[in-house]
């Protein structure tokens, strides 16, 4: 992987492709391999930059607080570093929380933006609540029950689960304690879907146990530029699970 330090941190991150800038967001508590089934499918359209966010995958892990506007920050340095100003930026869900916080900070430098499995609502109290006590768990006991519990909710795909599972398995306590952190403390982003006047490709499965359909038709219907695409039996994971039909909605956006 290409190494570029931002920020303070040692961000890894993947390159391939020509075309149009895409970044591609992973989600949590996983890496941005999770995009590999997609990279064939978009590296001729595109210049695709696969970060490891913060605490993630081969990245640096920082040990102080910090927003999802630090990760979306990450970001602009990872951009900057490569001397490019404007990109496409599409992130699988925590990865759309950022991709959203990105279009809230720095709206001149989207072309374009993709929402994977996502959603632009805040938590509500309770789901607060749960992430802070998720979070001192991880602290304390590390991320096997995460793991466990996570990879059987993302896709009814067996052998799908237990690779996410070693995916998540392989990631620091710091990192994911520090991701919930920032997802428990986000804001709502509800209110700048409208004012987006770069095109906007929503991608989400019918049978996504995390984030719910409503919640991607919502955005949708929020957004004056937007495609929102379903995908029939697919959960959590439509790069992995529906790679096909997941890069052809991405596509549009070149
Ligand atoms: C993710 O898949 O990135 C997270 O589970 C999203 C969330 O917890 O809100």
């Amino acid at each position: 992987m290409f190494k570029a330090y931002v920020n303070g941190i040692e961000l890894a991150y993947e390159r391939c492709g020509r075309g149009t800038p895409l970044v591609l967001i992973h989600g949590y508590p996983l890496d941005h391999t999770i995009w590999n089934p997609v990279v064939p499918l978009l590296e001729a359209s595109f210049d695709l930059i696969l970060p490891d966010l913060r605490g993630f995958g081969q990245s640096g892990t920082v040990r102080i607080r910090f927003l999802l506007t630090d990760m979306a920050a990450d970001i602009a340095a990872l951009l900057d570093n490569l001397k490019i100003k404007t990109a496409v930026i599409a992130g699988h869900s925590m990865g759309g929380y950022i991709a959203l916080a990105f279009a809230r900070c720095y709206p001149s430098r989207l072309l374009g933006l993709g929402l994977v499995a996502s959603q632009a609502l805040a938590d509500a109290p309770e789901r607060k609540a749960g992430r802070t006590q998720e979070e001192e768990h991880i602290l304390a006991h590390g991320v096997w029950d995460v793991a466990e519990g996570m990879s059987i909710k993302l896709t009814a795909d067996p052998v799908l689960q237990s690779k996410l599972k070693d995916l998540m398995l392989q990631q620091r306590p710091e990192g994911v304690a520090g991701a919930l952190r920032a997802m428990a403390d986000r804001l709502d982003s509800t209110d700048i879907l409208s004012s987006f006047d770069f095109p906007v490709t929503i991608i989400h499965g019918l049978a996504d146990r995390i984030v719910p359909i409503e919640r991607a038709r919502e955005a949708r219907a929020a957004v004056k530029k937007g495609t929102l695409v379903e995908i029939e039996g697919v959960g959590h994971m439509p790069m992995m699970e529906a790679p096909q039909i997941t890069a052809e909605a991405l596509n549009t956006l070149h």
